[in-house]
């Protein structure tokens, strides 16, 4: 995968996702797109339709 892929990395303040960023950062991604769920509500079905634009990448 290009290193400069934008990627979603749900969770990240918490141990699983944090674990998952040092990864991939330590892999050398390092285009990772983190929200905390104050800023991103997973639970909230339009706020994440309007977080990920439709056809794009
Ligand atoms: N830890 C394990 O060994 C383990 C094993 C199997 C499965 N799991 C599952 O993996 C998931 C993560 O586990 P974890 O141990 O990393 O949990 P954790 O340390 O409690 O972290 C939870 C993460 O989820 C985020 N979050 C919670 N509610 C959210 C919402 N409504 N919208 C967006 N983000 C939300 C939190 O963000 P904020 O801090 O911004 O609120 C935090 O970053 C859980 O579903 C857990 O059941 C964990």
């Amino acid at each position: 995968m290009d290193k400069a892929a934008r990627i979603y990395v749900a969770g990240h303040t918490g141990l699983v996702g944090s674990a998952i960023v040092r990864k991939l950062e330590s892999d050398g991604y390092h285009n990772l797109l983190l929200r905390t769920s104050n800023e991103l509500d997973l639970r909230d079905q339009r706020g994440v339709a309007g977080f990920f634009p439709r056809g794009k990448a």
